[in-house]
């Protein structure tokens, strides 16, 4: 199914990043501020977001998909985007909310695209299907070394079990952040780094500032 234009009144942001780049602070303290000024928003994630992509969400991160190989995978990440943005994100934005949305199409484009090894063509042909114009209006990647995004989220796991993808060595998190960056440079008005290696007050300070100047001056919403 092609994703067909609904009406969007709202406004719809993705925060992306490598493991430990605190998104899901940043995505928090985010749809805090703008509640604060009286804007709905919700805080979403990938994969992931709706009943039916968390099924997949656990199916993805258990690493059960994995040896169908980086195609398939992104096929099913995709697939939980396609019910994500059917059932929470285009309704959310037709209503006028902001959706803020922890990880999106970025994410299949670095970590199955760029690390898998797939094909421009293959990612770009499955972002169109999947995603179609429901592509976010503002994309903050979040930018950390990977040194200390993998200390990071070690910290966070305490003992609990790696998941598949922060089992990665520190060359495939410095390829991730490669690939993220190279998406940045492509997409220059939707996607803005941010130094994240910061204190988290700092980083979400450098994000409001964005968030204010591109979607809430009086320019950006009529
Ligand atoms: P999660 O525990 O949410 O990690 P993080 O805090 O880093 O976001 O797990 C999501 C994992 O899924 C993360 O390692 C990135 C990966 N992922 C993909 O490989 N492709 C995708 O399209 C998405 C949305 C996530």
């Amino acid at each position: 199914m092609v994703a067909s234009k609904g009406l969007r009144k709202g406004r719809f942001i993705t925060f992306e990043g490598g493991e430990g780049s605190g998104k899901s602070t940043q995505v928090k303290m985010l749809v805090e501020s703008l509640a604060t000024r009286g804007i709905e928003a919700v805080a979403t994630r990938e994969p992931g977001g709706s009943p039916d992509a968390e099924v997949l969400r656990t199916a993805l991160l258990s690493g059960l998909v994995a040896p169908l190989g980086p195609a398939a995978e992104a096929m099913i990440f995709s697939a939980a985007r396609i019910d994500h943005l059917d059932k929470l994100i285009k309704p959310a934005l037709a209503r006028g909310a902001f959706v803020v949305c922890d990880r999106f199409a970025d994410s299949t484009r670095a970590y199955q695209g760029a690390l898998g090894n797939l094909s421009e063509s293959f990612i770009d042909g499955l972002e169109h299907v999947t995603v179609g114009d429901s592509m976010p209006d503002l994309t903050f990647i979040l930018d950390v070394p990977a040194e200390i995004g993998l200390a990071r989220a070690a910290r966070r796991r305490g003992d609990d079990a790696v998941d598949r993808f922060e089992a990665e060595t520190i060359d495939f998190h410095r390829a991730l952040l490669a690939a993220f960056h190279d998406i940045a440079e492509r997409n220059p008005h939707r996607c803005v780094i941010i130094d994240a290696a910061r204190r988290p007050n700092h980083v979400a300070a450098l994000i409001w500032h964005q968030v204010e100047a591109r979607l809430l001056s009086k320019t950006s919403l009529t």
